[in-house]
């Protein structure tokens, strides 16, 4: 069966960036940043991004782009007969569990966005978002409306669906979060907002730090979930796969960094502690909304939510595109009926998931609710471990000669491959140990 590609390598990078761009640029980033040195937090940023999450991103993409096949295939493939294929399956696995939760939270965006189009937000937002979140009507109809939505452009192959999605989305996403940020500027009281983002404090930064840093690195880029290897796999011929991944890494930093100028100025206006999670933008951001004259409020709720909620999708389809590459390679289904059983696994853990805010509230996995415990679950072990085997596999088990020929720089080369032979797997390891 012939596979489609991208139709060129921009457009595997702007689908690249749409995955790297989602809810972990908007509630965490500005965030972390502040509680973490401000700019100095931006330098060791930086310093993971090159020395870890790369070299990370470069394995996927060295497994994708000489394969052409989803994860699964991809390490039979190299690795035929080998354990390895179980890699491939776990890969295929956590990007589902993911989609199930992450779909809830979408949902939310859709939620919101109905509500500031029809309704606008009222003085008592705090009550709204327990109501909102612990309705299970409400909370199921969207993450229903998300989830659909996502299978919808997944459904349309990946040129006429996720590759054009993502081309028109990025864009657009850039514009409406600069245009927020650029009013929010004018906001008296802004500049306390740029003051704990940007202040260099290095004394706010901790040995936690630079795992944290490698932490937010890590779920930010969509590492160790065989989304990357997935999107590369259908990358151009001739495609630099350095570049590629450094354009991924610019475009989702300048995304978190716009986007940490659009929320933290406005939350210091408005005289509020700033915090992180689904708090910030479903509960405090509401809120300064309500400050606001009742028509800028309105317009800045909507396209707020807006922002978020397609921030949120280009996300969300790429972790339902290496469930459905599987399926159509592996088990030779049509792509109709892939994204069909996937919405129904999905949709089905989704509203477990949702239901943990209401009535399911009270079911505990080791003391954590069930939605924060596949959260925890996903983000701290099932990511690190899938990214610790793709370094290991990449450095140790491929041939030196078959890596060495999926970079075009043979400079970069060297330079990366000893990051992915030594520097990477310790990194992981120490991210692992530390959230033990
Ligand atoms: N990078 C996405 C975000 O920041 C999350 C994600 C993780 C997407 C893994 C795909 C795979 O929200």
């Amino acid at each position: 069966m012939s596979r489609e590609r991208f139709g060129s390598n921009r457009a595997t990078i702007m689908a690249l960036a749409g995955s790297a761009i989602g809810l972990g640029n908007i509630w965490r980033f500005p965030y972390m940043l502040g509680q973490n040195g401000g700019s100095a937090f931006i330098i060791i940023y930086i310093a993971s991004i090159l020395l870890l999450s790369l070299p990370i991103f470069l394995s996927e993409a060295v497994i994708g782009s000489s394969t052409r096949c989803n994860t699964f295939g991809a390490m039979k493939t190299l690795a035929p007969g080998s354990r390895w294929k179980y890699l491939g399956l776990l890969t295929v696995l956590t990007p589902l569990v993911l989609l199930s939760y992450y779909s809830v939270i979408g949902g939310w965006s859709v939620g919101y966005l109905a509500k500031s189009t029809v309704g606008g937000f009222q003085k008592d937002v705090s009550t709204f978002y327990t109501n909102f979140t612990s309705s299970p009507l409400k909370a199921i109809l969207c993450h229903t409306i998300f989830l659909g939505t996502t299978s919808l452009i997944v459904l349309g192959g990946v040129k006429k669906g996720i590759e054009r999605f993502n081309k028109i989305s990025i864009p657009v996403l850039f514009f409406l979060i600069v245009g927020i940020a650029i009013y929010v500027a004018t906001l008296p009281g802004a500049s306390q907002g740029y003051a704990y983002m940007l202040k260099p404090d290095w004394s706010g930064v901790t040995a936690g730090t630079a795992a944290a840093a490698m932490g937010q690195g890590f779920f930010s880029l969509s590492l160790g979930v065989g989304t990357v290897l997935t999107y590369t796999s259908y990358m151009n011929k001739g495609g630099s796969i350095v570049r590629t991944g450094i354009w991924t890494a610019i475009f989702d930093l300048a995304f978190a960094l716009i986007a940490g100028f659009a929320i933290m100025p406005a939350v210091f206006a408005a005289g509020i502690e700033p915090g992180a999670g689904p708090g910030l933008i479903f509960e405090t951001l509401p809120y300064i909304f309500t400050q606001m004259s009742p028509l800028i409020g309105r317009i800045l709720s909507i396209v707020f939510f807006f922002t978020i909620l397609i921030a949120a999708l280009t996300s969300s389809i790429s972790m339902c595109e290496v469930g459905v590459a599987y399926l159509e390679q592996e088990k030779g289904i049509s792509r109709k009926k892939a994204v069909a059983l996937i919405f129904v696994c999905t949709w089905t853990l989704g509203i477990v998931c949702a239901l943990a805010f209401g009535p399911l509230k009270d079911v505990k996995l080791m003391g954590l609710d069930i939605f924060s415990f596949l959260d925890y679950l996903t983000s701290n072990f099932l990511m690190s471990f899938g990214a610790l085997l793709f370094v290991i596999f990449v450095g140790w088990k491929m041939k030196k000669e078959t890596v060495r020929d999926c970079f075009l720089n043979k400079r970069l080369f060297h330079f990366f491959y000893f990051l992915i032979r030594y520097i990477a797997p310790l990194g992981i390891i120490v991210i692992f140990l530390t959230n033990l």
